[in-house]
């Protein structure tokens, strides 16, 4: 029996085929990140991480770009479209690394050392982007910090985690600002351990996110896509995922057989769900396809800025490592 809604909202049972028909009708593109909920994954044009889906932006003709994602993903779709109508079904889908780093205490932590260059995580405002030098996501943190010249001090924000992390792994000097997810940091490393000890045949899968303390017992870490490969190819049938849960819906896709353990936090507190993420439902989706609302809109020097970074990190992350 339908379930009948509030409004002019079709039932949930016609929403996806609503959603295609708008689609169609606005000649929209539907760009969706992996922690979305499985129904809006199945409605995407192009799924992917957030580098995936910059260069998914970069590339649409589009003339509707409708962002399945959190705010920033959608202002760099914006940033790098300014011409197209980019739309968020909730302005309110933000990121607790974009909170912690607002554009005014950034751009006095950057005064404070200055030559340095300062690389920018993609989950940060289009403001902080335009102060920064060049932009980086989890998919190429590494090769762009190994890309810059040799010598230069280096200031990395938001996510120290993430900071830390790339200094490790290329053995450069990085000044962290003191940024962290929420849904990252709240996996807990005795919990994961405890399930390690049960599971002696799983491979823990971290995303950089996570604290070093938990990255220390990993078997592999990478972005999202990265991780959703490494599940794929590696012989072992078992793994613990840590990084948010949508992500396991394509891993059971793309493994059908292999055995997913969604990574605890501490009390079993359902912390591998991105509040922010799924701000995003059907219903939000479908209303921003018939309003084309709400849109994102930027300054354009703000605009201009940030593309210029953006740009920074397309040409850094393709460049050959640096040999130092
Ligand atoms: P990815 O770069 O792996 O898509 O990560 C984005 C993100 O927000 C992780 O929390
Ligand atoms: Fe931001 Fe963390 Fe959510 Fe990713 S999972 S969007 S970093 S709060």
């Amino acid at each position: 029996m339908p379930v009948s809604q509030p409004g002019d909202i079709p039932s949930p049972y016609r929403l996806p085929d609503e959603i295609r028909r708008l689609k169609r009708e606005r000649g929209a593109v539907l760009l969706a990140h992996y922690y979305q909920d499985s129904e809006i994954q199945e409605l995407a044009d192009e799924l992917g991480d957030s580098l995936q889906l910059s260069q998914a932006a970069a590339r649409t003709e589009a003339p509707v770009i409708v962002f399945a994602g959190v705010h920033f993903m959608a202002e760099v779709a914006k940033i790098l479209n300014p011409d197209r109508l980019v739309v968020l079904p909730d302005l309110e889908a933000g990121c607790s690394l974009a909170d912690s780093c607002p554009a005014d205490a950034f751009r006095a932590w950057r005064a404070r050392y200055p030559g340095h260059v300062a690389v920018s995580y993609i989950n940060c405002s289009a403001e902080v982007k335009a102060l920064s030098d060049v932009v980086c996501t989890s998919s190429n943190a590494e090769t762009i910090v190994q890309n810059l010249p040799p010598g230069r001090g280096i200031l990395f924000g938001p996510d120290r985690h993430l900071g830390a992390w790339v200094a490790r792994r290329t053995g450069r000097d990085l000044v962290l600002w003191d940024g962290a997810c929420v849904v990252h940091e709240q996996f807990s490393e005795r919990e994961v351990v405890k399930l390690k000890v049960r599971h002696p045949e799983a491979e823990l899968v971290a995303h950089p996110e996570c604290g070093a303390g938990l990255l220390a017992h990993a078997d592999f870490v990478g972005s999202t896509t990265a991780l959703l490969r490494r599940v794929q190819e590696s012989p072992a049938r078992t793994f613990i995922v840590a990084t948010e849960e949508g992500i396991l819906h394509q891993m059971r896709k793309a493994a059908p057989g292999k055995t997913l353990l969604a990574a605890p936090g501490s009390e079993g507190c359902a912390c591998n769900v991105c509040p922010h993420m799924k701000r995003n439902t059907l219903e939000k989706l479908y209303l921003c396809l018939r309003d084309l609302s709400p849109r994102i809109e930027l300054p354009e020097p703000v605009r201009l800025g940030a593309h210029a970074a953006l740009e920074r990190m397309f040409e850094l992350g393709r460049a050959q490592v640096h040999a130092a």
